[in-house]
């Protein structure tokens, strides 16, 4: 694994499936009573928000406390990131109260890197999303799900390449999507086939040189594809008009039950959230059992947690499995104290 976690492409097979694999193992804590491990205790977390968030702030901040990191939430609302102070001076200023990783969701693509390869802090960087331009855990806790799903099991355990072959379909704002990118990096390293379905307008320029398919029917790709990813049409970063109306768009690309009638049994709806409902996903299909949408928002802690341990150094198995050397859970009176 590198030092920082700034783009799908930073993983190699080999240090994604690693992620995954952890995050199996520590997924099992979400069901305990005490969701809690001493694996980062003594090491600070800063999670650094210039960008609005629901999930992903929450998801790492329950990942590190998880971990028993301290963690310290940073968000441009009530900070004197209003006042204009810049990324450079927040960076100092997180440097010199010394911490061990900054998670940094930012409004500009690239801003991450920036921080990462200033120099201005030593710690780990993780990407929370930069602008239109990458979310690698998104597309972590996304494969994590797909392994789930779709994943082959031998003896409890997935066989790796579980994913090898399977046809996922990534559908709608393509061309504003940090998740659509993560996704279609991530998945074709695992060796899944992605096909990317959203109007032409909302298809980047390049898009060629991604390791994907692209297509321009809905109807055509769903019935072979073995999961479904909607995204939200991003109307916050949209100036001109990239489709007629809402409901000409949600007319073409967007999921509802009629659409769902003609996937494979097997195939699984995903949404990486927030929802728009009635847009590019209706309620009925949003509530289905096909649905795995809640089930990312769980995988995504486990996957979080997965990814800061390994950052801050893990090299043992997280979670105790009785062998010598791995990490011990709290004892129940340790974490009551
Ligand atoms: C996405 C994001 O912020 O990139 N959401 C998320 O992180 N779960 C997608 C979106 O905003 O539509």
């Amino acid at each position: 694994m590198k030092k920082h976690l700034l783009s799908a492409a930073d993983l190699s097979r080999d240090d994604a499936e690693l992620i995954l694999r952890t995050a199996e193992e520590l997924r099992s804590l979400a069901d305990r009573p005490i969701k809690k491990l001493p694996a980062l205790r003594g090491r600070t977390v800063v999670n650094l928000f210039f960008e609005d968030s629901t999930r992903t702030r929450i998801s790492f901040e329950a990942a590190a406390k998880r971990l028993s990191a301290d963690v310290i939430n940073f968000s441009a609302k009530g900070s004197s990131l209003s006042k204009g102070e810049s990324l450079k001076d927040t960076a100092l200023t997180l440097e010199a109260m010394g911490c061990d990783a900054v998670v940094i969701r930012h409004g500009a693509s690239g801003a991450p890197h920036r921080l990462a390869n200033s120099g201005w802090v030593r710690a780990s960087v993780v990407n929370a999303g930069d602008g239109t331009h990458e979310h690698p855990t998104q597309g972590l806790l996304d494969a994590f799900t797909l392994y789930r799903h779709l994943g082959k099991r031998h003896a409890g355990a997935w066989q790796d390449g579980a994913l090898e072959g399977r046809r996922i379909a990534i559908v709608g704002d393509v061309l504003h999507s940090r998740v659509a990118r993560s996704n279609a990096l991530l998945l074709h390293t695992l060796g899944a086939e992605v096909t990317l379905v959203a109007p032409p307008t909302l298809l980047p320029v390049g898009v060629e040189t991604w390791p994907v398919e692209t297509s321009y029917d809905l109807d055509g790709v769903l019935p072979k594809a073995d999961a479904v990813m909607m995204l939200r049409v991003q109307r916050e970063r949209m100036s001109g008009g990239f489709f007629p109306t809402a409901r000409e768009y949600s007319r073409r690309y967007g999921l509802d039950g009629r659409r769902m009638a003609t996937l494979q049994d097997h195939t699984i709806v995903m949404h990486p959230g927030p929802m728009v409902r009635g847009m590019e996903i209706t309620a009925d299909v949003a509530d289905s059992d096909r649905s795995v949408i809640v089930e990312q928002v769980t995988n995504g802690v486990a996957v979080r947690m997965a990814v800061l341990y390994l950052l801050l150094g893990g090299s043992e198995p997280a979670v105790s499995t009785g062998d010598a050397g791995s990490i011990e859970p709290f004892e129940t009176t340790e974490v009551a104290r």
